[in-house]
């Protein structure tokens, strides 16, 4: 596994230090990023992750990414690796602080990360090496009214201890509801279930991030006539369900082959789903 780095226009050894010790992203996680894979040395739906940045941006109230010099950049470090599959990351931050929790007026960081991996899925959709995952619904929940929703922030603490929660307790991915009640997202993925001959995912009220795999299932699967569709779903619900599968960029679609340490069987619909998203994702790697 190779790690790239892009700062201020040129790709750099990962071990190099680049970012101040006053960056308000590191000190107090002041930013925003996004994450898509690279599949053949390219990056997969960049265009939808570059229009989650912005979006993220503008709900922390950051300025606005450089978009196009931000592609050039992510295509430079997807075409370098090393490997045909990796995962690319894009972080912006407030920058340098002016001391104090407020923000300065300095310039915002943009940084991009790459890293090959042979275990990412090949083609998006699909994960022979990641196939199953066990999750654990954690006693935390996300805050559905918080300013943070829908930002794929850099504040990602709350994830991480959820994660460790689930690999804790036997599991690969934490499932956490929102203050409601209902099923919400998982730490890193968006979920979804199988109930009543339907695949179901929690609409975004709900409290969960825009996933843009979650996007794509629910275009590409409504276009290839699955039943597919936004729907709340209460979390006692979910945990007595017969099949469920979560969703993220690096992973694909993963069909949950475990529960709470309740074991289920991939759902018919996941396995019709995924076949879509293989089909569909070759054809544009930039839907
Ligand atoms: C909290 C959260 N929800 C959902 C997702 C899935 O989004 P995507 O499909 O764009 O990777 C992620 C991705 O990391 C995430 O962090």
């Amino acid at each position: 596994m190779s790690t790239l780095v892009w700062f201020d226009g040129e790709i750099r050894a990962a071990h190099e230090p680049v970012v101040t010790a006053l960056d308000r992203g590191l000190l107090v996680g002041d930013g925003v990023f996004d994450t898509c894979v690279v599949v053949g040395g390219r990056p997969f739906a960049l265009r939808r992750h570059l229009a989650r940045l912005v979006r993220s941006a503008q709900l922390v109230g950051l300025p606005e990414p450089p978009v196009d010099l931000i592609t050039e950049a992510a295509l430079e470090l997807a075409a370098r690796l090393d490997g045909p599959t990796g995962r690319l990351r894009i972080t912006w931050t407030a920058g340098p602080s002016a001391g104090g929790p407020g923000r300065g007026d300095g310039p915002a960081t943009l940084l991009l990360t790459a890293q090959s991996e042979t275990v990412l899925h090949p083609a998006p959709g699909t994960d022979p090496a990641r196939a199953r995952t066990a999750v654990v619904v954690v006693p935390w929940v996300r805050n559905e009214n918080s300013p943070l929703v829908g930002a794929k922030s850099t504040s990602y603490a709350e994830n991480v201890l959820a994660i460790e929660y689930a690999r804790r307790h036997g599991g690969t991915e934490a499932v956490l509801a929102n203050t409601r009640g209902e099923l919400c997202e998982g730490a890193a993925s968006n979920v979804f279930v199988e109930l009543g001959g339907e695949l179901l995912t929690p609409p975004l009220s709900a409290g969960c991030l825009a996933g843009v795999t979650r996007e794509l299932v629910l275009e590409w699967g409504t276009a290839a006539g699955l039943p597919v569709r936004e729907a709340t779903v209460p979390l006692g619900t979910f945990r007595s369900a017969a099949h469920a599968a979560v969703t993220s960029a690096t992973r694909g679609i993963v069909p949950v082959d475990v529960l709470d340490g309740r074991e289920l069987r991939p759902g018919p619909l996941t396995a019709r789903m995924q076949a879509v998203f293989a089909e569909r994702a070759v054809q544009d790697l930039d839907p």
